[in-house]
């Protein structure tokens, strides 16, 4: 059984999706939900789901560890980030080596980096006239956004989209391949181990 943390800060619609899909799988549970902000969103899907929850702070991620005690107390062996903005501390990445798991919304190395998140990325995509944009799902290393891709997605730009039409393609994307790639991705660990 593979346990799986989930990190993020907002809606949570991609942690919804993940739950939604593991949920009765019989080698994947989801068995922490952690966000940076109080009342974010995807809190209450944690409590929708019964999934514990823990709130990330100062104290417990960025200048101290706290969290890794959480970690290792619910025996978590997978993190996967949905939507979180917050740099993950280098303790962390040396803490789960290849086992963190970033979702972006654009088709990386473009339109990453600090400050490229949510809207942001779609509306930078849309000033630039871009003919398409798309999804990555990477590896998270100490660096934002620049960790070893494992999938890219595609959706065409028609040139009437404006930046939310772009959101709702890559959106759309994220719901049909994060949770697949997740899967495979858990599957071949397993195989590895
Ligand atoms: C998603 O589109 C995700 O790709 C993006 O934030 C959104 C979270 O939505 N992540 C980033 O921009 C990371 N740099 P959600 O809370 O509804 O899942």
């Amino acid at each position: 059984m593979k346990r799986l943390a989930i990190l993020a800060s907002g809606a949570g619609s991609n942690a919804r999706n993940i739950i939604q899909h593991f949920k009765e799988h019989p080698d994947v549970e989801v068995a922490l939900i952690a966000s940076n902000k109080a009342d974010a969103g995807v809190l209450r899907i944690a409590e929708e789901f019964h999934i514990d929850t823990c709130l990330l702070n100062q104290e417990n991620f960025t200048s101290g560890n706290g969290f890794l005690a959480i970690l290792k107390n619910r025996k978590i062996d997978f993190i996967v980030l949905a939507g979180f903005l917050k740099k993950i501390p280098a303790w962390l990445i040396h803490e789960y080596p290849n086992a963190i798991v970033n979702i972006h919304p654009a088709l990386l190395p473009a339109y990453g980096g600090k400050g490229m998140y949510g809207h942001h990325v779609h509306e930078a995509v849309h000033a630039n006239r871009e003919t398409e944009s798309g999804i990555t799902i990477h590896f998270v290393n100490e660096y934002y956004d620049e960790g070893e891709i494992i999938f890219q997605a595609k959706a065409k730009i028609d040139p009437q989209d404006m930046p939310s039409d772009i959101e709702r393609k890559v959106r759309a994307l994220e719901i049909e391949h994060f949770p697949k790639v997740l899967e495979r991705l858990l599957q071949q660990k397993t195989k590895g181990e």
